[in-house]
Parts: C-alpha cells; sequence; structure tokens
C-alpha cells in the first residue's frame, strides 16, 4: 500500500502541467469524485494500525502536491493571458534592400522623358535583322565601304540575317508602316564584332531619333539636340555640330556638347579639347525616304543617333565600358535613385 502512495507521489512530482488540458486531466485523476484520492482513503481502513499514521500523512502530501501542481499551473496560465502581446504591429517593418534599375535604363528613360516632351513617341525595332533594313534601305550600296565602318556579326548559313549593328534600322521599319508626320525614339541593343576593351564593347544600347514632316529643315535638328543637350547635360551646355558622313543622312554632322566635367576648359575626360563627342546626326538622305514610300518632294526629316554606354559613361564618370555588363553588384548599388 504505502509502496503504491509512493509511486503516485513520484508521479506527480515529475508532472508539468504546460496545457490547461493537462492540468485538467492530473486534476481529474487524482481529485475527482471516482478519482486515486478518494479510492485511497476508501482503502484506509483496510491498512493495518501500525501502518495508518505513515499511510494518513502521505495520502495528506500527495493531496497537497496535486494541488500545488494544479495551483501552480493555473497561476502560470493567467499570467500568461494578462501579458500584453509581444507583437507590436505599430514597430516599422524590417527594411528590405530592394534592386534598381540598370544605369543604362536610368539614362535611357531620361533621354525618352526629354524627347517626349518633344512629342517623340518610342518604337522597337529588332535585334535580329535581315541585310536590307540595316544597310540596303539606308542607301549603303552593295559592296559600299561604309559597310565596314561597323563590323558585322553575320549568321553563318544565311549571310542576309545579322545581328543589327545600329539602331537605324528602326528608322526604316516605322517609315515603312507609318506615314508623316513621325517623330520618333528607336532604343535598343546593338552588336559588333570588335575587340572588347574598356573603351568599346561587343554588346552596346544606342537610341535612334527620326522626326520625318513637311518643311523639317536642319534649324530644326539644331534646335532639338540644343533643347536635349540643355536638359541632360545641363543650362550651360553648348553644342557644336561637325561635319561628318553617313550613307543615311545629308548633310551629315558630328554633335559634341561642351564637356560637363570642366565646363569647356579642358580636362581628362574631354582630352582637354572642352569638347564631348555624343551623336550622329544629319538630314534623312532622299534615297532613305524614297525606299520607305515617303516622297522626298514633299518631305523631309532629321535623324541622330547616340550611344547609351557613351551618354552614361560621361553621366556618371564611369571610365570602363566593361562595367555596364558585369553584373558587379557594388558597381550597380551607386546608381540606386
Ligand atoms: N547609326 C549611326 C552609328 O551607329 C549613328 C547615327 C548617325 C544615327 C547619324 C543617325 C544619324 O540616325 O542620322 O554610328
Amino acid at each position: 500500500m504505502i509502496e503504491k502512495l509512493k509511486d503516485f507521489i513520484d508521479e506527480v512530482q515529475q508532472f508539468t502541467a504546460d496545457t490547461k488540458e493537462k492540468a485538467e486531466e492530473l486534476r481529474l485523476k487524482f481529485l475527482s469524485r471516482k478519482g486515486i484520492l478518494n479510492e485511497i482513503f476508501a482503502e484506509f481502513k483496510n491498512v493495518a494500525p501500525t501502518e495508518k499514521r505513515e499511510y494518513g500523512q502521505r495520502i495528506n502530501a500527495l493531496k497537497q502536491l496535486v494541488e500545488k501542481k494544479i495551483n501552480e499551473a493555473q497561476e502560470k496560465f493567467e499570467e500568461q493571458a494578462s501579458k500584453p502581446n509581444d507583437l507590436d504591429i505599430t514597430l516599422p517593418g524590417p527594411n528590405y534592400s530592394l534592386g534598381s534599375h540598370h544605369p543604362i535604363t536610368n539614362v535611357l528613360n531620361e533621354i525618352i522623358e526629354i524627347f517626349s516632351r518633344l512629342g517623340f513617341t518610342v518604337a522597337e525595332g529588332q535585334e535580329i535583322e535581315d541585310d536590307y533594313h540595316n544597310f540596303t534601305a539606308l542607301n549603303f550600296a552593295p559592296e559600299h565601304p561604309a559597310r565596314d565602318m561597323q563590323d558585322t556579326f553575320f549568321i553563318e548559313t544565311n549571310p542576309d540575317i545579322l545581328l543589327r549593328t545600329h539602331t537605324s534600322g528602326g528608322q526604316v521599319r516605322v517609315m515603312e508602316k507609318q506615314k508623316p508626320p513621325i517623330r520618333v525614339l528607336v532604343p535598343g541593343r546593338v552588336f559588333r564584332n570588335e575587340a572588347v576593351s574598356a573603351r568599346s564593347h561587343c554588346i552596346f544600347h544606342q537610341v535612334e531619333g527620326l522626326y520625318v514632316d513637311k518643311n523639317v529643315s536642319f534649324a530644326d535638328l539644331k534646335q532639338t539636340l540644343m533643347y536635349f543637350a540643355k536638359e541632360f547635360y545641363g543650362e550651360k551646355t553648348e553644342i557644336r555640330l561637325r561635319p561628318s558622313y553617313f550613307p543615311f543622312t545629308e548633310p551629315s554632322a558630328e554633335m559634341d556638347v561642351s564637356c560637363s566635367i570642366c565646363g569647356g576648359k579642358g580636362c581628362g575626360i574631354c582630352k582637354n579639347t572642352g569638347w564631348l563627342e555624343v551623336l550622329g546626326c544629319g538630314m534623312v538622305h532622299p534615297n532613305v525616304l524614297r525606299n520607305c514610300g515617303i516622297d522626298p518632294e514633299v518631305y523631309s526629316g532629321f535623324a541622330f543617333g547616340m550611344g547609351i554606354e557613351r551618354t552614361a559613361m560621361l553621366r556618371y564618370g564611369v571610365t570602363d565600358i566593361r562595367m555596364f555588363f558585369e553584373n558587379d553588384m557594388k558597381f550597380l548599388s551607386r546608381f540606386k535613385l
């Protein structure tokens, strides 16, 4: 008998009521009407008189122990219920590091935004182009040495298909579909079979501009580019147009802007000339208009094209064009807006 009581005491001592259900189970098992304690009390009369005293003491100890365990558990549950919730929903959330646009995207978006104020919309050309749209329609005669100005990646099995060497083919695709007035930008990736170095890459981006309407003149071209230069490079910027040659424009020019780094005084970036070459431009050649079904006797137009990497290098002071293609997080995170 006494041994049995000792076992019950051990059992209760090891018991931990970590849930309300467990505490209730303990109560039912020992303290309820049909519980163990009542059973033990009923046995009391059968206990030998010499053991009655110890038996009685142990019953009391067991009862107190059970009550203590249940009280402790109840106190614990009440305390937990009255504690304020640890979750403070007014605290600011964790700071997730957001990604950012690539510097090339930033510069391109800025260029598009400036020209959109002048009514230019955006069209897409295609990266895999045919010889006709990349060269022939743009007045590059077959075997014309100007084709060598741009080292081309041809598709080996079909020399008529190539990776576009400039976005100018986009002009042709727009004029084939649309009648003047046309004011459009064609941004995109271009490819040239050139050795990769700090100054040039075999993949880069350009944005092409085209304006075709009645009575479009070189003065319109100059004014449009001056507006762009001042908006993009700063109010004090001056421009300079130097005669140049492109098969698809006549006359053709290259535009320089006064160096935004030294203000035109001369520095390392502008190689002490005070000027930076930023784009090619000109009046759309009558042959190009004709190739696209636009009558050059009625309409005239201007076009321009600029490299985005070069523009971004000048804007951000980047000296190695390869950085734009390396996906170096340290480099890219500098351009978070
Ligand atoms: N396509 C020329 C190039 O890649 C850039 C260019 C020059 C575009 C003159 C034009 C232009 O539209 O009128 O070097």
